[in-house]
């Protein structure tokens, strides 16, 4: 296992742009059956780190937030990312609910299919249905500051852990604060 004692990082952003490349270092990281649950308010950044991930996945197409169509894929270099956002479900959404609407087998596809990385907005909304190896990322917008953004990072499994290992190290601080 890689580095299992990193386990959550803290990283702030000053500006839409260091969101989006924090988001591309994700995007170059990542692994087929990754998954990401993304949580934060209205407007915190969710769908910028979406973006940021595509650009580092080698997706040129535009992301745009599926909030009206529930799930998008891009496809770039023989792998897929699938962007769902689930703020038009209900909170506490059951696997039954899930299942209807194909989410569930798309989650299941993510172990079985190893092209597929998978980044959930609004996963608050469909906790229950996530694997236990997961990278979730929780936007919050400083009080303070219109552009401020702290990205908490925390990471259950091994895949997961070494993705969260990789970008601590790029950010050359040990376990705990980054700046960028
Ligand atoms: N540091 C920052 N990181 C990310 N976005 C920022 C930052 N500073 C300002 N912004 C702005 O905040 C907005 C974030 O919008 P975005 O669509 O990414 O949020 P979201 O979390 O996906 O919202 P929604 O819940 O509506 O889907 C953009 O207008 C972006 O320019
Ligand atoms: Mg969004």
């Amino acid at each position: 296992m890689n580095n299992p004692t990193v386990r959550t990082l803290i990283i702030h952003t000053h500006a839409r742009d260091a969101t989006h490349a924090i988001g591309a270092q994700i995007g170059g990281m990542v692994a087929g059956g990754q998954v990401l649950a993304l949580c934060g308010d209205l407007g915190a950044g969710k769908t910028t780190l979406v973006q940021g991930i595509a650009a580092g996945m080698g997706i040129s197409t535009r992301v745009t937030s599926p909030t009206f169509v529930l799930v998008n894929e891009y496809a770039a270099n023989g792998r897929k990312l699938v962007h769902i956002d689930a703020y038009r479900l209900a909170e506490g959404t059951t696997l039954a609910d899930a299942a209807t609407l194909g989410l569930a087998d798309i989650l299941d596809e993510a172990d079985m299919d190893g092209r597929n990385v998978i980044a959930v907005e609004w996963a608050d909304r469909i906790r229950a249905l996530f694997p236990a190896d997961l990278l979730q990322i929780e936007i919050t917008a400083a009080a303070d500051e219109p552009d401020g953004r702290t990205l908490l990072i925390t990471a259950t499994g091994a895949q997961s852990s070494a993705v969260l290992a990789q970008l601590s190290a790029l950010h050359a601080c040990p376990p705990g604060e980054c700046a960028s």
